[in-house]
């Protein structure tokens, strides 16, 4: 009776991890309700979980291993030999389903979620202390030549930012849907005609990539263009955006 018991003790772990997790998703919320007298069901957090479950396996292997003859056991439950049928549906049944439940895990772990983030995001964060001292090289020329740099900012405007940013800089252009985080209006004189050009300039040539972490919750699609765009191009689209948008950008203070 005991060996046929034994024989079977890698089945024994597994089922003793699947109750474990079982009760911890769903009889301990309905416990901890009732326990600290809530009117909701108290879910074990994630993370508590992972580790549970880590303990329950960590627990079963220390306890098949607390004896050879125990090891020996566990571990022939996987040899193919001749036992009774309901060894060999089970060896099967495993051999199936431990492929399916890790791809399980790692499908779910890797899928983007559709859930919006909780967090805040930080629309703009401090400017890197690198992109403080540019300065626009168009702005200290004559009238006519800035004239020109805006017609030409305009055309690269409408060229590499319309899909996202859309044509009058309102923040619709026809991809701008498709994003959880929508690209702003930039008519809006709360946007970007609150930063400097030098923010401007530093969120251009960085893009998503470049935010620091308290602004990248809910993923900017912002692109980085300091592979594509030389940086008088950059000053350009600036120039192009601003005027395209109808706001002019913060001059900065200046010293009494
Ligand atoms: C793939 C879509 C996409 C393209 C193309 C794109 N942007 Fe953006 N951009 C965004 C999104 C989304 C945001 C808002 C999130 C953020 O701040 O990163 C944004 C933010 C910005 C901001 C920051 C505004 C602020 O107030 O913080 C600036 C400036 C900007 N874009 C300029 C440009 C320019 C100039 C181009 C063209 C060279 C361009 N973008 C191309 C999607 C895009």
């Amino acid at each position: 009776m005991s060996k046929k018991r034994s024989n079977f003790l890698m089945i024994w772990v597994i089922l003793a991890v699947i109750c474990l997790f079982s009760f911890l998703k769903y009889v301990s919320p309905e416990v901890f309700q009732v326990l600290m007298a809530k009117d909701h069901p108290m879910p074990t957090p994630s993370t508590l979980m992972m580790w549970y479950i880590i303990m329950g396996v960590l627990a079963g292997l220390v306890y098949a291993t607390t004896s050879d003859k125990k090891l020996v056991d566990f571990l022939s439950f996987l040899l193919p030999d001749r036992g009774p049928a309901l060894k060999f549906v089970l060896q099967k049944l495993l051999l199936i389903a431990f492929p399916l439940v890790v791809g399980w895990f790692v499908y779910s772990w890797s899928i983007p979620g559709v859930a919006s983030p909780v967090e805040l995001r930080i629309q703009h964060p401090t400017l890197p202390q690198e992109y403080e001292k540019q300065n626009n090289p168009y702005r200290e020329k004559d009238p006519e030549t800035q004239r020109r740099c805006i017609e030409e900012g305009k055309i690269l405007f409408q060229t590499y930012c319309r899909p996202c940013h859309g044509s009058k800089a309102d923040g619709n252009g026809p991809f701008a849907n498709s994003f959880r985080l929508r690209p702003i209006n930039f008519q809006d004189p709360g946007t970007i005609g609150t930063v400097v050009e030098n923010y401007a300039f530093w969120r251009i040539k960085e893009g998503a990539p470049g935010l620091p972490s308290e602004s990248t919750p809910w993923d900017s699609a912002m692109p980085s263009w300091k592979d594509d765009l030389k940086d008088d191009e950059v000053w350009k689209i600036i120039m192009g955006e601003y005027d395209t948008a109808g706001v002019v950008p913060r001059q900065r203070e200046k010293a009494e």
